[in-house]
């Protein structure tokens, strides 16, 4: 089974899980989030790039980055999800797999949070289920690149 490498990213505020609006988000922190998507990525033949940032460009360089060196990345672009037209593009130009998740259901929420940017994009979607969601993610990215291998 070759090894797959993924990245994993976080868009802003996401930093402050775990005292930010814990009745939205829960307690979990980014740092256990880590840790839970290094668990679910190792039984399956995979290895993780995990980041946060605040700034758009600097999650569009790491989008960048990517290409050639990752099979795939998952993507929790927290508010840029709905306002980014410069992310959708960085994804749609390395072209690689993408799954986007989000920790909220963001269609039960405010209306502004019911567009996505990333959608159109992505692969899925995946959110609502917490801290939980990146190992989905994780789940259905390596399922995708794994059927990707045998064709
Ligand atoms: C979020 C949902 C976004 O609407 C919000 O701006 C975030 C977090 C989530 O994980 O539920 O920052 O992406």
């Amino acid at each position: 089974m070759k090894p797959l490498s993924l990245l994993i990213l976080n868009g802003p505020n996401l930093n402050l899980l775990g005292t930010r609006q814990p009745e939205v988000y829960g307690s979990t922190t980014l740092a256990d989030i880590e840790a839970l998507c290094h668990a679910a990525a190792a039984p399956l033949g995979a290895r993780v790039d995990f980041a946060q940032s605040n700034h758009e460009g600097v999650l569009i360089d790491m989008i960048h980055a990517a290409r050639g060196t990752h099979d795939g990345i998952i993507l929790n672009a927290g508010a840029y999800t709905h306002t980014s037209v410069a992310l959708m593009d960085a994804l749609r130009s390395v072209a690689l797999p993408v799954v986007e998740v989000h920790l909220s259901n963001i269609h039960a929420r405010e209306e502004f949070r019911h567009k996505s940017f990333i959608a159109p994009v992505a692969l899925g979607q995946i959110c609502g289920f917490g801290a939980a969601g990146y190992a989905l993610a994780i789940e259905a990215l390596c399922g995708h690149a794994r059927s990707a291998e045998k064709v």
